[in-house]
């Protein structure tokens, strides 16, 4: 039997707008709050498109980047300067130069994908402390980061003792490196970022179902570590 829905509450937005505002002002104030409180901030960031709008209004504000560091929840397994990179779309949307280097990166440097996530697994030594926000998106096939339906690797991403692995997902262009299920959930909280009516209904499926393999957003709905706060917009 799984958990208990970790549901804190269910935002839902007519206007995509507004989902960009209330989301940016949780970032904002989990950001204030551990800067005040511990003098730095850690924030995982998903990847794909629904978050650009909200990265670009983070951006507009006075951020202290000294004080920030930052983990994509997952990448595809290439390059930074590669159309399809995660941590090339924070560049573009987020980030200026100054800030690249308090992202822990997860982009390919090597031919072999286990030496990139070891690599990872050693840079996130940093990070002593839990995660102030996650940030993740879903898919309609309910995978959310690189956590995908049935996929090579996914067995170990929910369940080992380990930070980042790699995964093969079928049907995706690139291998992926995705933080391990306890690493998202070692957060103080975790915003999950649903757009379209599709996607509702996909996570009202979610909700409503126990297996994770087949839908893995599960294991992030149904498990009573960290509150989950759930935002939708109808487009
Ligand atoms: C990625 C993401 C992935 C994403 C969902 C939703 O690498 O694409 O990490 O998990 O959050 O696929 O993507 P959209 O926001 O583009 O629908």
């Amino acid at each position: 039997m799984l958990g208990a829905a970790a549901i804190a509450s269910e935002c839902r937005f007519a206007q995509p707008r507004d989902l960009t505002v209330a989301v940016a002002a949780r970032l904002w104030e989990s950001i204030d709050e551990a800067v005040s409180s511990d003098g730095q901030a850690s924030l995982v960031l998903a990847g794909g498109s629904t978050p650009v709008p909200i990265y670009n209004t983070l951006r507009e504000l006075p951020l202290n980047w000294d004080t920030l560091r930052l983990c994509l929840s997952d990448e595809r397994w290439v390059a930074v300067d590669d159309p399809d990179s995660n941590e090339g779309m924070l560049r573009r949307e987020l980030l200026g130069p100054e800030a690249y280097e308090r992202v822990i990166s997860l982009a390919r440097t090597s031919d072999d994908i286990e030496a990139d996530a070891a690599r990872v697994e050693r840079d996130l030594a940093v990070m002593q402390r839990a995660w102030d926000t996650v940030i993740l998106g879903m898919g309609t096939d309910g995978h959310t980061a690189s956590l995908f339906p049935a996929a090579p690797g996914l067995e170990q991403a929910l369940s080992s003792h380990r930070r980042c692995v790699p995964v093969r997902p079928a049907g995706t262009a690139h291998p992926r490196l995705t933080l391990t299920l306890p690493e998202l959930l070692n957060s103080r909280r975790i915003l999950l970022l649903l757009s379209g009516e599709r996607k509702w209904q996909v996570y009202r499926e979610a909700l409503a179902g126990e297996d994770v393999s087949a839908m893995p957003v599960r294991a992030i709905l149904h498990q009573s570590k960290t509150p989950v706060d759930v935002y939708w917009s109808a487009q």
